[in-house]
C-alpha cells in the first residue's frame, strides 16, 4: 500500500497494517464490461461511490424518506450506555468500515464514561483515505486508546493484529442488507471463526439491521420525492461516461426501486427507456425498452429472520434495540461455543 504515505499526516503515530495480498477487485472497466455481458445486466454497487456519488449518498442520509441512518443514530444516542454495559470492559472494539459518521464514538464514549474502557480500537476498511481519517479522529478523541487501522476487505481474508482481548465487532448502517442472505450468513460465520474469545463471555458483534415494514415506506426510502436517490444511482452511468469514455444516454435510463417479497429486499435498478445501444471500450451492448440494469439489493429482515440467520452462523442474540415503530434494529450477537 505505498500510496498510504500520501494520506497520513506527517506527525501521526497511526499504524496502518496492509492486509493479505488478496487479488484486488476488478477495476471499473473490467467490471462494467463483465456486468453488461451478462444476460441479467448489472453494475457492482461499489462503483456508486466516486466523489460525486459519496456526496449524493451523504445527501440521501439527510432525506426525510431515508430513515435508516437517522433511526440507527437515535438508537445509539438513546441506548449507548446500556449497549456499553452489555459489551463490558477490556473488549477490543473492531469497526468494520470507516466513516460511519460518529456512530462508533457513541459507544466508545459510553464505554469510557462508565469505566469500561476497551482494550483497543481497530478500524478495517478497503479504502485508505477514509480509513486513515477515521482512525486519526478516534486517536485524537481518545488519546489513551490503542488505535490500529487495517487496510483490507472485511469480506475476504483479514489479518487482524494478534490480541488476547475479547473482540467486539461493530457493523452499523445495515450494510449487511446489501449482501444476499447466503452471503450474510457466510459473512457472519467467517467472523464468528475469526473473532478471538478468550473471555468466558465470548466474542460479540453489534450489527445494524433494517427491518421489514410497509412497502410504500420502504420504496420511498430508495426513491425519494426530490430525486436525490435517482441521481445517486444514475451517477454511476455518468461516471462510466467520464472515466471510461462510455456513451450512456443518461436521459434514457430511469431509476427504479421496488420491494421484492421473497425473501424481502429492495431491488434497485436503472431501467432502459427505449431500445438502445451503448458502447463501452469499443464493445456494443443492446438494451431493450424496459430492460433493467441491476445496481444493488437491500435486504430487509424481521427480527426473528435475522436471529435465525445469526444462529445458523453460530451466534445467539444477546440484546436487540429497536425504535418504537420497529423500523430499524441494533442486534448484539454473542458467539456460541
Ligand atoms: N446501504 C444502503 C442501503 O441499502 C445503500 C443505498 C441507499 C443505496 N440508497 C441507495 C444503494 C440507492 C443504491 C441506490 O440502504
Amino acid at each position: 500500500m505505498p500510496d498510504l504515505i500520501d494520506v497520513l499526516s506527517q506527525d501521526t503515530a497511526l499504524q496502518i497494517r496492509p492486509d493479505h495480498p488478496a487479488p484486488p477487485p476488478a477495476p471499473f472497466l473490467e467490471a462494467l464490461l463483465a456486468g453488461l455481458s451478462r444476460p441479467d445486466k448489472a453494475i457492482p454497487c461499489r462503483f456508486l461511490y466516486d466523489a460525486a456519488g459519496s456526496k449524493l449518498f451523504d445527501a440521501i442520509c439527510e432525506l426525510p424518506e431515508y430513515y435508516p441512518t437517522r433511526t440507527e443514530m437515535a438508537l445509539l444516542r438513546a441506548h449507548a450506555p446500556q449497549m456499553a454495559r452489555r459489551i463490558g470492559a477490556n473488549a477490543r472494539f473492531i469497526e468494520l468500515g470507516a466513516g460511519s459518521g460518529g456512530k462508533a464514538e457513541f459507544l466508545l464514549d459510553a464505554l469510557m464514561a462508565q469505566g469500561l474502557p476497551p482494550a483497543g480500537y481497530v478500524c478495517l476498511d478497503i479504502s485508505p483515505v477514509p480509513l486513515a481519517a477515521t482512525a486519526e479522529a478516534i486517536e485524537q478523541r481518545y488519546p489513551h486508546l490503542a488505535v490500529t487501522a487495517v487496510c483490507g476487505n472485511y469480506l475476504g481474508d483479514v489479518d487482524l493484529p494478534p490480541s488476547t482481548a475479547r473482540d467486539v465487532c461493530f457493523f452499523p448502517g445495515s450494510t449487511i442488507g446489501n449482501f444476499e442472505r447466503h452471503e450474510a450468513r457466510a459473512f457472519l460465520a467467517q467472523w464468528r471463526q475469526r473473532l478471538s474469545h478468550f473471555d468466558e463471555r465470548g466474542a460479540m458483534m453489534l450489527i445494524g439491521v433494517d427491518l421489514k415494514k410497509d412497502v410504500p415506506t420502504l420504496e420511498r426510502a430508495y426513491d425519494d420525492a426530490q430525486g436525490v436517490t435517482a441521481q445517486f444511482s444514475l451517477n454511476v452511468l455518468t461516471r462510466a461516461n467520464r472515466e471510461l469514455g462510455a456513451d450512456f444516454n443518461i436521459d434514457q435510463f430511469r431509476h427504479r426501486a421496488r420491494f421484492v417479497h421473497d425473501p424481502g429486499h429492495i431491488e434497485i435498478s436503472l431501467v432502459s427507456q427505449s431500445d438502445q445501444t451503448v458502447t463501452v471500450d469499443g464493445q456494443r451492448f443492446h438494451f431493450a425498452a424496459g430492460e433493467a440494469l441491476h445496481i444493488e439489493n437491500s435486504h430487509k429482515y424481521s427480527l426473528s429472520e435475522f436471529a435465525a440467520l445469526a444462529a445458523d452462523a453460530g451466534f445467539s442474540v444477546d440484546t436487540v434495540w429497536t425504535d418504537p415503530r420497529r423500523w430499524f434494529s441494533l442486534n448484539l450477537l454473542r458467539a456460541e461455543r
